[in-house]
């Protein structure tokens, strides 16, 4: 199994829901540590009471951008991390740490990227008129919200829908999505090649709804 690092901001619903799907024994990856940039994340909480090791790595605690993601870097080193998993992590990282994680770091993003990239994009999409909404998993880039996509799963918005209700919708499709992204990343099923998601080995492809 791959040793997987999950790295949290907030809440950890989407971290949550990796730890039960390896909690079974024939998922491909085991979660080894969470890393949390804030000391109040809710999930930190979450993680030790499933027996998995935290770290805070705090941005105030470090001079610069770079100098944070160093901490970090090592916390990960640490765990043994072979895969890192965004889960709500809500700060961009340094192109230098991006470069080191290419193809072994992917983020949960609540939209259908390549539309609403960063923050409210619930709200966006329900100001847009949008009448399909949804998230995406992909393999980060520098960039925000931008790299190649794995696995993506679509929602309605419904009549009358307002930001809570369609987060909601949202957020369950998140905790399908994550851990089926993670699975192909693990068994090798999706991989980035020349800045592209490639894919191989897939016998059938898991529409989620
Ligand atoms: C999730 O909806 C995730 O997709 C989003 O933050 C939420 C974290 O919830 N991430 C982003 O917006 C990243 N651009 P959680 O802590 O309960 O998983």
């Amino acid at each position: 199994r791959k040793r997987i690092v999950i790295m949290i901001s907030g809440r950890g619903s989407n971290m949550a829901a990796l730890i039960e799907a390896s909690d079974d024994r024939a998922f491909p990856a085991e979660i080894v540590g969470v890393v949390s940039d804030k000391a109040d994340a809710r999930g930190l909480q979450l993680a030790t009471s499933k027996g998995i090791p935290t770290r805070v790595v705090a941005r105030g605690d470090f001079a610069s951008k770079d100098a944070h993601d160093a901490a970090i870097d090592k916390e990960l080193a640490a765990f043994g991390a072979e895969i890192v998993c965004l889960a709500g992590y809500m700060r961009l990282l340094t192109p230098g740490f991006v470069a080191k994680w290419q193809g072994k770091m992917i983020n949960i993003h609540p939209a259908l990227l390549p539309s609403f990239k960063g923050l409210d994009t619930h709200q966006r999409a329900l100001d847009a008129g949008m009448r399909i909404h949804g998230c995406t998993v992909h393999f980060v880039t520098p960039e925000m919200d931008d790299g190649p996509i794995i696995a993506q799963s679509a929602v309605p918005v419904l009549i009358g829908d307002d930001e809570k209700t369609l987060s909601a919708r949202v957020l369950k499709a998140e905790h399908h999505l994550f851990p089926l992204a993670l699975r192909m990343v693990c068994e090798g099923k999706a991989s980035m090649q020349d800045g592209k998601t490639a894919f191989s080995d897939i016998e059938h492809v898991e529409q989620v709804a």
